[in-house]
């Protein structure tokens, strides 16, 4: 074959099996409902990487490999919109909302129509533009004029469909939508961010646009975002016959991420019941919205109602009201993390909010309290909405005490009197002083946490007596104590003082990835102390590891890989490593090659309780077959694990169709 012909079979070759990929990839992220295994998936995918690898000219911009490319930028460019990207004028009863109906009628002069309700999803706007049927370049609302080209980081976003494959409606056309994050994804991004030392964002909207924000693609790549899609729009589709409820059965079928809950409605009154029943329900849905949005669904008739100069007249967002009451704020403490990372909470008059009894609420940086101009004695406006934690909203200034001062933030440690840094671009104090008993506390709990060396009789109240008396202040510190030592502290015997031994000494044998998480590394959550552990296989290997060796591993970003190699260079944490050496703490994984263990590639998830295990021990013996542990069932899940108390969980396996094992089948399955 001549060397023409070959080049051009590659080309096929590299197209088909894009083609194959990004089907698979709508399968399983926009339809949940992949047909072929993670295994195989992977290995396509490695497959095509081979042939780019050698074929770099052939690289297209859709290839499925090219979702996580290229490197952080300075500064996103600036994109304007085709049309402007308005906002919604906002209703907030059924009195304003016959209100906005009214408008409507007369707008339309009495012609007939009707109406399409929808979900507004808590998240963040986006424009994506499709050119010849490829996404080609993605935007944020920004003033609605201008926003910025996120393409790097909504690439990133695999229910973002790289190409379509059914016909356009014009060469250029634009989608528009709303990218955020499930609230289960939210918590444990969160739940990850606090063990990791860093700070917490407030919710998945925040959550979600700091990540588009982030000029780091690979962080987009790394946390759940999803999309969903509510507006379609190419020069001319006013004029062409079509309607909102036409346009989200084409985006549908074009492979866009539509959501089912939309309906329509011929009398103002169906779209109250939809806004009622959406409000009922909406803390069933596994993600956030704020109420509904009703528009008129002919494209005709919005032209007709045009638009005022903020939004337009044809559609209103039907918001739920927040839960909110007021009460007083007695006081603002301040918390100081294993990081040292200084948050203020504010201490309430308790109060009851949507069913719980609330006394405080995290402030999260000074910034907020400055925002809200929050002084000790306000009453103050707290609001849930969904499920999410309670949030000082305002102030109710009219009722303020007329001799009131501004909260100040000290500049000084409330745990040890060191001084607190606040570094330029960052919003949080911290405190910078290694030996504060806050920190030292902090990290002492990480470390003998549920999740890093199971250390169980070891809690708070201990940890505090140990750090007080000065008999422990590092990790390696742990095993040097005697029953003396321990059964003098108040309220300590020896029978308590035998049984904190024993589990120091058990959680010698922890796993090595166990170690790596408990050593407290920034930025090292559980997942990566496992891949970390799983290349390096012992502690020393990865001390003596160079960032550049740290950032070829998949997974380890390059803060991550500074952050692990500076750590390793404080000899302050050579020192604890040492005390741990010395201790006989294990150092080296166990050696066998993953794949050849028994769960090799099984995706596992937990819910209700067992009786002979805790979550951590049933995760830790599926991780030590070869399998592997998520937080929630999808249909790539293998076995959901559950005991008494599984929810909605457990209802989703079955609906998926997915193998469920109670605790006698699961004890026989890791028995093998
Ligand atoms: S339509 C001109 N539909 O709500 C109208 N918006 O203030 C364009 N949103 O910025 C918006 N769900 O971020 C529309 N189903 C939905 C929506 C929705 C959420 C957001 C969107 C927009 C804001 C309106």
């Amino acid at each position: 074959m001549s060397k023409e012909g070959s080049h051009r079979d590659i080309r096929k070759q590299i197209e088909d099996l894009s083609q194959d990929l990004r089907r698979h990839e709508y399968l399983y992220y926009v339809l949940n409902a992949p047909e072929i295994s993670d295994e195989e998936f992977d290995r396509r995918m490695r497959e095509l990487e081979t042939l780019e690898k050698k074929n770099p000219e052939l690289i297209a911009l859709d290839s499925p490999t090219q979702r996580v490319g290229g490197q952080p930028t300075k500064e996103f460019a600036s994109v304007r919109h085709p049309v402007p990207m308005l906002s919604l004028a906002n209703v907030y009863s059924e009195e304003e909302f016959l209100e906005f109906d009214r408008r409507v009628k007369e707008g339309l002069g009495g012609s007939h129509y009707r109406y399409i309700c929808e979900l507004k999803y808590d998240g963040i706007a986006v424009s994506l533009l499709y050119q010849n049927s490829r996404f080609t370049q993605g935007a944020t609302r920004g003033d609605g004029q201008t926003g910025d080209d996120i393409t790097a980081n909504l690439k990133t976003i695999r229910s973002l469909p790289l190409k379509i494959n059914i016909s356009p409606p014009a060469s250029d056309f634009y989608m528009r939508g709303e990218v955020y994050m499930d609230k289960a994804a939210f918590e444990s991004l969160n739940d990850r961010r606090a063990l990791e030392g860093n700070p917490l964002f407030a919710n998945p909207r925040n959550a979600t646009g700091g990540t588009l924000k982030n000029l780091d693609p690979r962080i987009a790549a790394s946390r759940p975002l999803k999309l969903v899609s509510y507006g379609l729009w190419f020069p001319g589709i006013e004029t062409q016959g079509w309607s909102q409820s036409k346009s989200l059965t084409w985006l549908e079928e074009a492979g866009f991420p539509v959501s089912r809950e939309w309906q329509t409605a011929n009398e103002a009154q169906e779209a109250i019941q939809f806004w009622r029943d959406r409000g009922t329900h909406r803390a069933e849905l596994p993600y956030e919205i704020d109420g509904t949005v009703i528009k008129v669904d002919d494209f005709t008739q919005q032209e007709r109602l045009g638009y005022t100069a903020k939004s337009p007249r044809w559609a209103t967002a039907f918001k739920f009201k927040a839960q909110r009451v007021r009460t007083k704020l007695v006081g603002i403490t301040l918390q100081v993390g294993r990081t040292g990372a200084v948050t203020p909470v504010a201490e309430l008059e308790p109060v009851s909010l949507a069913g719980s009894h609330i006394r405080r609420a995290t402030l999260h940086n000074e910034d907020e309290i400055q925002r809200l101009d929050l002084r000790l004695g306000d009453t103050i406006y707290l609001e849930k909405g969904g499920d999410v934690i309670p949030k000082i909203i305002a102030v109710d200034e009219s009722v303020r005490p007329s001799d009131s001062k501004p909260f100040i933030m000290p500049d000084f440690c409330p745990a040890c009197g060191g001084s607190l840094l606040r570094s330029a671009g960052e919003v949080i104090r911290r405190c910078v002083n290694l030996s504060c008993p806050a920190q030292i506390q902090g990290n002492l709990a990480h470390f003998a946490s549920r999740g890093a060396m199971d250390i169980e009789s070891l809690g708070w109240k201990l940890i505090e007596q140990l750090v007080a008396e000065g008999l422990v202040k590092d990790p390696g510190d742990l095993y040097t104590l005697s029953i003396d030592q321990v059964a003098t502290l108040e309220r300590k015997g020896e029978k308590s003082a035998h049984k904190l031994l024993e589990a120091l000494g058990k959680s010698r044998n922890q796993p090595l990835e166990r170690l790596i998480f408990a050593l407290g590394i920034r930025h090292v959550g559980a997942g990566a102390a496992r891949v970390l552990a799983r290349h390096f296989k012992s502690l020393d290997t990865l001390q003596a590891a160079t960032i550049e060796e740290l950032q070829t591993i998949h997974d380890i970003g390059s803060v991550m890989a500074q952050s692990i190699h500076q750590y390793f260079q404080a000899p302050a944490n050579l020192e604890i490593i040492e005390k741990l050496r010395r201790a006989g703490v294990r150092f080296e994984a166990e050696n066998k090659p993953d794949n050849e263990l028994p769960l090799a590639g099984k995706s596992f998830v937990l819910t209700g309780t067992l009786d002979n295990f805790t979550r951590e021990q049933a995760a830790d013996s599926i991780r030590a077959l070869g399998g592997n542990v998520t937080g929630s069932v999808s249909s790539k899940t293998d076995y959901v694990v559950a005991g008494p108390g599984a929810g909605s969980k457990l209802d989703r396996a079955r609906s998926l169709g997915i193998t469920v094992l109670d605790e006698p089948a699961f004890k026989k399955l890791i028995e093998i």
